[in-house]
């Protein structure tokens, strides 16, 4: 297959596009690829003016593998010219859904504490991960977690005298942090990464995932969660319905100007 689409040419010798994923577009595109013998991959490639987010992604998958205890690095089958392949991960959460869209988003509490775990481990290895969001740690009904998107890993940039639960990685880009940030909401300097992206799906502080037992962390949640819950309704209900207006004058818009045409 090969396209154009952000200003490059995307050809997968040896396998075959299923589809391409919705993505930031600009910097990089994913696609779900197959090989001749049916396996299901992951291909993903830079625009040549991102080469810096490539070997970023490209460097954490490889230098992380040894503090990677709960095996969440997907594994890379394949590394090309600003491009790499890694299996595909049949993930369990189903965005379509109507209790998603009711905000019923909560992970796993064993997801949850691997994942974070594991980010904990990347940042005493020296790693800040600026766009770990809940969309980028894939869990499976088998009981596995894997990590994706590793763009915005910025190695040497953990500092020793900021614990994780402060860390960037938690809570965002900090004020005074000069390189390269993620689009839109977390890109916020206010330290409210955790809080915005984290909390519906894990219903619980990051300290608790990280330092209670799993029963703790169950009760505290049964308290925890709900009273968050409330908060998100009430603000989704307007946000909801600004989204609903803007579809429609967005609708209006298009069709004033074929008439105009
Ligand atoms: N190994 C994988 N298994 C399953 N789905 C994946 C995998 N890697 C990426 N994806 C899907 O592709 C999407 C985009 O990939 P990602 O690496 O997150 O790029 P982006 O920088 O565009 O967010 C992900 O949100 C996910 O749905
Ligand atoms: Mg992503």
């Amino acid at each position: 297959m090969t396209g154009a689409a952000a200003g490059h040419q995307t050809s997968t010798p040896g396998w075959e596009v299923v589809r391409e994923y919705k993505g930031n577009g600009l910097r990089s595109r994913t696609f779900l690829v197959r090989s001749p013998d049916g396996e299901r991959a992951i291909w993903k490639e830079f625009g040549a003016e991102y080469e810096r987010y490539f070997q970023r992604e490209l460097t954490a998958l490889t230098s992380l593998r040894e503090v990677d205890v709960h095996g969440v690095l997907p594994p890379l089958l394949e590394i090309g010219e600003r491009y790499f392949v890694v299996p595909y991960f049949e993930h369990a959460r189903r965005k379509r859904t109507f209790w998603y869209r009711m905000g019923y988003r909560l992970y796993p509490l064993w997801a949850l504490r691997r994942i974070f775990a594991s980010l904990e481990a990347f940042y005493e290895a020296g790693f800040e991960l600026l766009d770990m969001g809940p969309k980028n740690a894939l869990f499976d009904k088998q009981g596995r977690v894997m990590l994706i998107d590793f763009e915005f890993a910025f190695e040497g940039a953990a500092r020793a005298d900021v614990p994780f639960e402060r860390s960037q990685t938690v809570r965002g880009p900090a004020p005074t942090w000069e390189d390269d940030v993620p689009h839109g909401e977390a890109a916020a300097r206010d330290g409210g990464f955790y809080r915005r992206k984290w909390t519906l799906v894990t219903g619980l502080p990051v300290r608790s995932i990280l330092r209670d037992s799993p029963f703790v962390q169950w009760l505290k949640r049964s308290a925890y969660w709900p009273a968050y819950y409330v908060g998100f309704l009430l603000q989704s209900i307007p946000a909801a319905s600004r989204r609903r207006a803007r579809r429609k004058a967005a609708r209006a818009a298009s069709a004033s100007t074929e008439q105009d045409s």
